[in-house]
C-alpha cells in the first residue's frame, strides 16, 4: 500500500478526527494540540498519510536536552564533558492507526523518524534521540528496534552515533 510522509496542516481537519490508535491521549493529542504546538513551534507533526488522505501514524519531534548526570551510561556518552544538560531530539508522540497495525508500518514510520533525527542533527548539535513510552507495548516495539534505557527514567535513548552508522552517506 502507497503511502507518504507529509508535516500535519489544516487539510487533515477531517482525517486527524478519525484517527484511533487504542491510547486516547495521544488520540486526542493529534485531534486538538498537535497543530495547535506546531504552530507554537513547540514540535513538528509528520503524519504518514494514505493516498486517499487517511492517517496511518504520526509522529512528533522536539529539541529538547536532559541532565548529563542521567547519561554517564558509557553507551550514551562515549566521551567526557562538562556540560550540565545535553541537547537530545525528542520523539514525544508515536502511534498507528488501529486498522493499520500489524503490518510494517510502526517500522516505516520510525525510521523516517530516526532518519530525519539523524538529517538535523548534522545540522544542529543532538546527541541522542530519545522516546517516552507510554506503555509495555510502546517499550517492547522501541527495544525491538535497539533503542537502550535510561537509567532510572522512563524514557529510552539510541545515539546519533549508533544513527549516523545505521543510516550511512544519508543526508
Ligand atoms: C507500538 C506501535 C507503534 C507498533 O506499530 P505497528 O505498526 O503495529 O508495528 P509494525 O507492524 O511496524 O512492527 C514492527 C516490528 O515491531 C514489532 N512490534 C510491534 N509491536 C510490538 C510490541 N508491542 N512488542 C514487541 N514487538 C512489537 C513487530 O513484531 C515487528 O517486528 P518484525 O520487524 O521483526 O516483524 C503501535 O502498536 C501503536 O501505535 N500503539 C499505540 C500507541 C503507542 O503505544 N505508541 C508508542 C509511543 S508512546
Amino acid at each position: 500500500m502507497e503511502a507518504k510522509v507529509v508535516v500535519l496542516g489544516p487539510q487533515h481537519k477531517a482525517s486527524k478526527k478519525n484517527f484511533k490508535c487504542g491510547n486516547d491521549i495521544l488520540d486526542k493529542y493529534l485531534a486538538l494540540f498537535a497543530l495547535q504546538d506546531q504552530q507554537k513551534k513547540l514540535s513538528v507533526c509528520f503524519v504518514l498519510e494514505s493516498l486517499t488522505g487517511e492517517i496511518i501514524g504520526y509522529y512528533t519531534l522536539s529539541a529538547s536536552s536532559i541532565d548529563a548526570k542521567n547519561t554517564n551510561d558509557q553507551r550514551f556518552m562515549p566521551f567526557k564533558t562538562n556540560y550540565r544538560t545535553l541537547p537530545i531530539i525528542l520523539i514525544g508522540r508515536f502511534a498507528i492507526e488501529e486498522n493499520y497495525k500489524k503490518l510494517g508500518f510502526g517500522k516505516k514510520l520510525l525510521t523516517d523518524a530516526l532518519k530525519r533525527c539523524t538529517l538535523q542533527a548534522t545540522q544542529i548539535g543532538a546527541c541522542a534521540v530519545l522516546v517516552e513510552p507510554k506503555d509495555v507495548n510502546a517499550r517492547e516495539f522501541y527495544l525491538k528496534f535497539g533503542f537502550k534505557i535510561l537509567p532510572d527514567q522512563n524514557k529510552l535513548f539510541m545515539t546519533m552515533q549508533q544513527l549516523s552508522q545505521i543510516f550511512i552517506g544519508f543526508h
